[in-house]
């Protein structure tokens, strides 16, 4: 995307700039490699991880070292060009470096199959690469090289959508209110800055009096490890509640919105998000909470109709046995864990992208705003 906020603004604003208190490079996109911040390990480590092959990047998105859909579009991203390159160095040519580079792309789709990112970032990435025309086609080394720069417009990119979309939710807020989010939909789940919590920093830029509840988010405590460490190196008040708590704070009248991401949303606004988004859902629209989620456009994807055919994924069980590598369930015990589940549209107030605020019918808002940016239809 051209013009304002600028990869400068974008850097700034999401403590990359000079001064800044928050450092996060999510993922970076190196000609040779891909650097990842290892989500596993935090908030007790800051480490990183160097991926030099897509097949590397693969497996450390599926044990969750990168996570959140946009975070995953971009790695994905960042994996093709890592396949040409790999290609291309042992002397592949143009139509065998596009053999790898489909292979890939299967390989990348198989690894989380709820985060529509992913798809969404190697159909850009395909587009690159199935130009039969133009000087970056004419050889191996140049085609991995025009895919090497599309990584990172996509990563840039992801960041300015963030940017702008915390710019339009933050006219949803107010001084003083308490905004409930649940899993993390922050700098760590995108490229930068994030989406719900891009939301909140936007927010607490301009009013400063926001307070954050913040679901610890079980089984991976994406809450807990990652959003309150998010906040808490940023300065913004929050406090972290289990997630059976938020009913109680709701119905006090303690919460002003809830907000929260997504990883698939279908042509009519349904929205896929962490597994216990449709209960608060639900507890928004008996206590009348306005409940928003945020997204970028390439969280849209306008080929399944409803919410009911998003692909939904079941992790392992010992995720939700036991607790930081503790049993906390009898040996043997069978456990349910489905990782997401559907917010129906009718229970979403509004959906915050980067072109506005969509409100109801999402059916036609959805189909005017990729009109103005690219999502899957
Ligand atoms: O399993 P995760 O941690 O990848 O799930 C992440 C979420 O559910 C986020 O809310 C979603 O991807 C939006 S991130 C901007």
């Amino acid at each position: 995307m051209a013009g304002e906020p600028t990869r400068r603004a974008a850097d700034a604003a999401n403590g990359h700039g000079p001064g800044s208190r928050l450092r996060i490079r999510t993922v970076e996109i190196r000609p040779d490699a891909v650097v990842l911040i290892d989500q596993r390990v935090l908030p007790h480590e800051e480490k990183y991880v160097r991926c030099a092959t897509w097949q590397e990047l693969a497996q450390r998105i599926v044990d969750m070292t990168v996570r959140g859909a946009p975070a995953l579009g971009v790695a994905a991203a960042g994996a093709l060009a890592l396949a040409a390159r790999q290609a291309a160095a042992v002397g592949a040519d143009l139509p065998a470096v596009r053999d790898a580079l489909e292979e890939a792309a299967a390989g990348l789709a198989a690894t989380r199959p709820t985060a529509v990112n992913i798809s969404w970032a190697i159909g850009e990435m395909r587009k690159v690469w199935q130009q039969t025309s133009t000087p970056e086609a004419a050889e191996p080394q140049a085609l991995a090289a025009a895919l090497f720069t599309r990584a990172q417009q996509i990563h840039d990119d992801d960041i300015e959508r963030c940017l702008r979309i915390g710019a339009h939710g933050a006219g949803l807020l107010k001084s003083g209110d308490t905004i409930l989010t649940h899993c993390n939909a922050g700098a760590l789940a995108t490229a930068g800055y994030g989406t719900a919590l891009g939301v909140v920093r936007a927010a607490f830029a301009r009013y400063e009096h926001i307070d954050v509840l913040v679901d610890e988010t079980r089984p991976w405590l994406q809450g807990a490890r990652l959003t309150a460490w998010e906040l808490q190196v940023e300065g913004i008040p929050y406090r972290l509640i289990t997630d059976s708590m938020a009913g109680h704070y709701i119905a006090r009248g303690d919460v002003q919105a809830i907000l929260v991401g997504a990883d698939r949303i279908a042509a009519n606004g349904d929205a896929a998000n962490k597994i216990g988004t449709y209960t608060l859902s639900v507890l928004a629209k008996e206590h009348t909470v306005p409940f928003y989620v945020a997204a970028p456009l390439s969280t849209v994807d306008r080929s399944h109709m409803t919410g009911a055919t998003i692909p939904i994924e079941e992790r392992a069980q010992d995720e939700v046995t036991s607790f930081a590598g503790v049993p906390t369930a009898p040996p043997g015990a069978r456990a349910g864990n489905p990782a997401f589940d559907v917010t129906p549209a009718a229970n979403i107030t509004a959906i915050v992208t980067e072109v506005g605020v969509l409100r109801a019918p999402y059916g036609d808002a959805l189909r005017a705003a990729c009109q103005q940016g690219t999502c899957i239809s």
